[in-house]
């Protein structure tokens, strides 16, 4: 008799510029089947991109199946969900001049998810991330362990690739966390920074350190300033899949990432970015690091900020 087990469905919601760039690494990854959805006006970008990079597979090695589809009956049974449908920065705007807009979209994402992946683990991408996330949960009433948003990797892959391109090291050796509001508050903790196991501060200056955390905050508006068209893409699609691979393959990463905080640094009931064991079990576990009195201080002045957005997001699901 044939077996039955099936490979992991990973929906992709939002087609567009980093939603193509998940089906890629998913697909290459060969870390399930990928779904890839679009509103229907662009089923055919969904369909095509889909088409393009499965034609790749067989030049990966990889035996993956990606299709494109602007129907949510293709989205059922989907075991990771991870949304990208949203606007993304223009020149000149803020990812929180994005609130608007993007509610708007995450509700009708969100009551589809619910009801057509409703055991879904969910990554969340859409700006302003923390704000997204919270509107993600409050709608689809998922339990927290299921629902987190991508940020903290991302900054702190920019934040390891500023440290070893200064000190001319590999970035494999560099481990940094980026915690707090994926926004220009966002909180490099450099104790939490070292190179090949050392303590970044015995390696670099000070002002060294704090010209690449200043750098790391503005980091995303420089692509978007130098794009114009958009914001970035590959690194937030890399980002992402390295969560999804850490819950599908129970890897149990500690990664920085927009988890709900039940008293853990002082938050009560937010999203912000804070290490985290991914897992099978989803977000397994927000790890609570001491932190000095500087950092502290910082993660409280993004938190309340993520707090005023999220204020404004429960005003428009009322
Ligand atoms: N359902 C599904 N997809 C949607 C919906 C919806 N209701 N509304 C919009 N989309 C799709 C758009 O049609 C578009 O193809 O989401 C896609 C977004 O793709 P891009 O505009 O290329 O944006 P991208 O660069 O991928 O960024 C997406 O992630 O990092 C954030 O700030 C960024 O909020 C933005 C999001």
């Amino acid at each position: 008799m044939a077996r039955t087990f099936t490979r992991p469905k990973i929906a992709l919601i939002g087609a567009g510029q980093i939603g193509g760039n998940l089906a890629l690494l998913a697909g290459q990854k060969e870390l399930g089947d990928v779904v890839l959805f679009d509103i229907p006006d662009l089923e055919g970008l969904a369909k095509g991109k889909a088409l393009d990079i499965s034609h790749q597979m067989p030049v990966e090695g990889a035996d993956t199946k990606i299709t494109g589809t602007s129907k949510w009956e293709d989205v059922a049974g989907a075991d990771v969900v991870i949304i990208t449908a949203g606007r993304p920065r223009k020149p000149g705007m803020s990812r929180d001049d994005l609130l608007d807009v993007n509610v708007q979209i995450m509700k009708d994402v969100a009551n589809n998810v619910k009801k057509y992946a409703p055991e879904c683990f969910a990554i969340v991408v859409a700006n302003p991330l923390d704000a997204m996330v919270y509107a993600f949960e409050k709608i689809t009433g998922f339990p927290k362990n299921r629902v987190v948003g991508m940020a903290g990797v991302l900054d702190s892959s920019r934040f390891r690739l500023f440290v070893a391109e200064k000190l001319g090291v590999s970035v494999e050796d560099v481990t940094a966390f980026v915690l707090g509001g994926h926004g220009d508050d966002m909180v490099p903790v450099v104790p939490l920074c070292s190179v090949g196991g050392i303590p970044l501060t015995q390696l670099m200056k000070a002002d060294d350190i704090k010209a690449i955390a200043d750098r790391t905050r503005k980091a995303g508006g420089e692509i978007v300033a130098l794009l114009k068209t958009g914001s970035a893409y590959y690194s937030p699609a890399a980002s992402a899949i390295e969560m999804a691979e850490s819950y599908l393959r129970d890897k149990k990463r500690i990664l920085p990432c927009a988890a709900r905080c039940d008293g853990e640094y002082g938050f009560k009931g937010l999203y912000v970015g804070v290490p985290a064991i991914i897992g099978k079990g989803g977000v397994e576990k927000v790890l609570q690091v001491e932190l000095n009195a500087d950092d502290k201080k910082a993660l409280d002045v993004s938190g309340s900020h993520v707090q005023e957005l999220v204020n404004e997001v429960a005003k428009r699901l009322a």
